[in-house]
């Protein structure tokens, strides 16, 4: 019976979070389009660049309890496939949380407006010009903590690379968030993975890098 309700008690927060959303791409369609006459800018990639992350390992909801989160999985195959460098956003506040007080701690945070601390610092965020910014969504935008993130280091005139690991939002309202973040940044070439999908996924994230000039 215990089990039972948590199951219906995950469908639930899964149901609303996903039409809460207000974007539910697969993740076929998960490369961002630019808008008719609005060409995204070329990126660079010969200049240095760093993933930017945060991802929670733990209890899941499709994946089950896991060791490596599934952004973390992202973004190891792009610092692997790009040689970028890799700044992990890390909080314990979430460690050991099971998935439903997880979904209900993130959804207060997010009604708030908190803005968790992580851990760490990058050493001169200066040296990067591209910066690659990837988060699981939570109710349809990036973790608070990421926020966090935003508000302390200043990536306007960077170009920004967005992406998400999500379970039905896509990229949800990520790329806003970044874009409102960071008005003269260069937010371009966003990608979105189902999280159930990254184990298998490196030649869908191999493809995207590629169609960003990566690799060629
Ligand atoms: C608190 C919480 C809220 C979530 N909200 C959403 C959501 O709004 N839309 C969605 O598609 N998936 C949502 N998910 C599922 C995660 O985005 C998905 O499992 C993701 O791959 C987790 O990545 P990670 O392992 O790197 O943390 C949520 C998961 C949690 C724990």
């Amino acid at each position: 019976m215990k089990t039972l309700k948590y199951i219906l008690a995950s469908a639930l927060c899964v149901l609303v979070y996903t039409a809460c959303s207000g974007n539910t791409k697969t993740a076929a369609e998960g490369a961002e389009q630019p808008a008719v006459g609005q060409q995204p800018l070329p990126v660079d990639v010969a200049s240095k660049a760093i993933v930017v992350f945060f991802s929670h390992a733990g209890d899941n909801y499709s994946v089950g309890n896991i060791k490596v989160g599934n952004t973390k999985i992202v973004a190891d195959y792009i610092s692997e496939l790009t040689g970028a460098d890799q700044f992990e956003i890390v909080i314990d506040k979430y460690d050991g949380m099971a998935y439903k007080p997880l979904c209900d701690l993130a959804k207060a945070e997010q009604e708030n407006g908190e803005l968790p601390e992580f851990k760490g610092a990058i050493d001169n965020i200066d040296q990067y010009e591209t910066v690659f910014v990837g988060g699981p969504v939570w109710w349809g935008t990036y973790p608070q903590v990421m926020f966090t993130f935003f508000n302390r280091y200043d990536l306007n005139g960077k170009t920004i690379i967005p992406f998400t690991t999500h379970e039905g939002s896509g990229l949800g309202r990520c790329v806003d968030d970044v874009k409102k973040a960071y008005p003269k940044a260069n937010v371009t070439g966003a990608f979105s993975i189902y999280g159930h999908d990254v184990r298998d996924g490196k030649a869908s994230v191999e493809k995207w890098l590629n169609g960003l000039g990566y690799g060629k």
